[in-house]
């Protein structure tokens, strides 16, 4: 059986810098009817849970440890039993939500998670934050982007920890050159494709 591909929408706020701001995170949950991972721990560990449907969770992989995207880390890895794994640049961030808790493992590019006969690869794409990271599922033709790639064009690189050039660099140089036809499925909001973005990013270098 294919692996399945799940999302659930959980609500709460975002805060950074001293500001904080209404939020809508998405929740990926990849795997077959035994075991799956899920991706980001948004805001509220009982929708997570209830997609999981008491499921084996072999990994709980974070895109970036902004507040919005790591809320229920803690509460969610200890409720399913899973080693929360995250990019090491982003320790800065984590800090600020869990200062007395690490995560259980470090994220590499290049990283493999297997789960439902499927493979998963982490892409370090910093910008949005240092650590952020895609996760590309290659075999379903979609990668997972977190803020680094939104339907419409790079995350936000306003706040503190985040580098305009850098995600563009990024989005560039890791995500453009997948197949035009893969899915791209982010944090917030709805889905787009590689080959859209392509779009909205040689925009982008027009102006
Ligand atoms: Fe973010």
């Amino acid at each position: 059986m294919a692996v399945q591909i799940e999302n659930a929408v959980t609500s709460g706020t975002f805060s950074l810098d001293g500001g904080t701001w209404d939020v809508d995170n998405n929740v990926w949950v990849v795997g077959n009817d035994e075991e799956c991972v899920i991706i980001d721990a948004p805001h509220d560990a009982a929708p997570i849970l209830e997609q999981v449907r008491g499921r084996k969770v072999l990994a709980l992989l974070l895109t970036h440890a902004h507040n919005d995207h790591i809320g229920v880390a803690l509460e969610l890895a200890k409720a399913v039993g899973a080693p929360i794994h995250l990019h090491p640049e982003d320790m800065v961030l984590w800090s600020q939500v869990y200062p007395d808790v690490r995560p259980d493992r470090f994220l590499a590019d290049g990283d493999v998670f297997e789960v439902g006969g499927a493979s998963l690869e982490a892409i370090h794409t910093p910008g949005h934050s240092p650590g952020s990271t895609c996760f590309l599922l290659a075999s379903e033709g979609t990668v997972f982007t977190g803020d680094t790639l939104f339907n419409g064009g790079p995350g936000a690189t306003g706040r503190s920890y985040s580098d305009y050039p850098t995600i563009l660099t990024s989005i560039r140089e890791r995500l453009l050159p997948l197949p035009a036809e893969t899915v791209v499925r982010t944090g917030h909001g709805e889905s787009t494709t590689i080959g859209a973005e392509r779009e909205t990013l040689s925009r982008l270098a027009d102006k």
